[in-house]
C-alpha cells in the first residue's frame, strides 16, 4: 500500500504488518536510546487543519523516533490567510520534496483528494466524521496486548456514533478480523445505515455485562448544529459511563477512549480507577503503531525485506 486513507479499503496483510511491527517499535521506545535511523532522509509533513492533540505529537513523534525530517504546515499562519488555496498550498509544500503527508482536515475524503494530487505517501489523521484509521489500529494494537486476540471479541461502541471517524475505522476494522461490533447511543446520533455495515445496534445496559471492549465516544458538540440531545445532563443519564454502569462492567473489559474525554459527560472520572481502563495505554501505544505506519509506507523496499 502507498497510502493508508482509511480501514475500509485498506489491505488486510498491511494491517497486519503494522500490528506486528508496532510490537518491535514498543520495544525500541523502551530501549534508552528510542531511536532507529529508518526513515533517515525521509521527510514528513503534518497538515493538521483541525485541532488535536494525541495524533498530531504521537505522529510527529513516531517520525522523529524513526530519524525522519518533520515539517509542520500551520494554516492560521499560512498563505491561506492570504487567499491561497488548499490545492495551491499543497502544490507548492509538494515541490519541497515531502516523502509523507499526515493530513488531518474536517471534510470527509479530504486525505483521497490529497492522494490524488501528490507523489508523497497520504496518511489519513481523521477527515471529517468519515475515518480515522491509525486511531482503530491503535486501539486492536492495545486490544491484541491485553487480550491476546482480535477474533471472537463483542466490542461495543457506545455515545455519538454519528459524528465520530473512530467508530466508523472501529467497525470495519474489527469486521475484518472476526469480532462483533456493538453500537449503543441516542437514536439521533446513530444512523441505521451502519447495520448493513455489519454493525449490531443494541441497549446499552443489556450490553455492558456482555462485552469484552467497552469504547466510549466523545459527544462532539462541535459538529452539532441542531439538538441532537436534549441536555448534556440527560445525555449523561441514557449513555454516559456512570459510576453505576462501571459497576456493570466484568472486571476483565477493557474501557477505551479515543480522547478527548468530556469527564462527567460521557464518562464519569471514576473509570479511571479500574485497572481495565487503558485510555493512556491507548495513547502510549499510538507511538508504536504509528511509527510502524511511517515504516511500511515508507521506507525503502530493501528495507522492508
Ligand atoms: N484521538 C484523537 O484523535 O485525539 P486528538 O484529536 O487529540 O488527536
Amino acid at each position: 500500500m502507498r497510502h493508508l486513507l482509511d480501514i475500509e479499503t485498506a489491505d488486510r496483510g498491511f494491517l497486519d504488518r503494522v500490528l506486528e511491527s508496532a510490537e518491535v517499535f514498543l520495544k525500541v521506545l523502551e530501549q534508552p536510546s528510542r531511536k532507529l535511523p529508518t526513515l533517515r532522509g525521509k521527510t514528513v509533513l503534518f497538515m493538521f487543519m483541525e485541532p488535536s492533540t494525541r495524533t498530531q505529537a504521537s505522529f510527529e513523534m513516531a517520525a522523529k523516533r524513526l530519524s525522519a525530517d518533520t515539517l509542520n504546515f500551520s494554516p492560521a499562519k499560512s498563505s491561506m490567510k492570504k487567499g491561497e488555496t488548499f490545492l495551491d498550498t499543497l502544490y507548492n509544500l509538494q515541490a519541497m520534496e515531502v516523502d509523507g503527508i499526515v493530513i488531518r482536515h474536517s471534510a470527509p475524503g479530504a486525505a483521497h483528494f490529497v492522494a490524488r494530487h501528490t507523489k508523497a505517501s497520504v496518511i489519513n489523521a481523521g477527515d471529517g466524521s468519515h475515518e480515522h484509521p491509525t486511531q482503530a489500529l491503535l486501539d486492536a494494537f492495545t486490544v491484541k496486548r491485553r487480550l491476546g486476540t482480535l477474533s471472537g471479541l463483542k466490542v461495543l461502541i457506545v455515545g455519538d456514533i454519528l459524528h465520530s471517524r473512530v467508530a466508523r475505522s472501529n467497525l470495519f476494522l474489527w469486521r475484518m478480523y472476526g469480532s462483533e461490533v456493538l453500537f449503543s447511543g441516542p437514536p439521533t446520533l446513530l444512523p441505521r445505515e451502519f447495520e448493513e455495515l455489519g454493525a449490531k445496534v443494541v441497549e446499552l445496559d443489556d450490553a455492558l455485562p456482555e462485552a469484552d471492549v467497552v469504547m466510549v465516544l466523545r459527544l462532539q458538540r462541535e459538529r452539532m448544529e441542531g439538538s441532537f440531545v436534549p441536555s448534556v445532563r440527560e445525555y449523561r443519564r441514557f449513555w454516559g459511563m456512570t459510576r453505576e454502569r462501571l459497576k456493570a462492567l466484568r472486571e476483565d473489559t477493557l474501557l477505551m477512549h479515543p480522547g478527548p474525554v468530556n469527564w462527567g459527560v460521557e464518562m464519569d472520572w471514576e473509570a479511571q480507577e479500574r485497572p481495565n481502563t487503558v485510555i493512556l495505554e491507548q495513547v502510549r501505544n499510538g507511538v508504536a503503531v504509528r511509527m510502524a505506519v511511517l515504516y511500511h509506507l515508507l521506507a525503502k523496499a530493501e528495507d522492508l525485506g
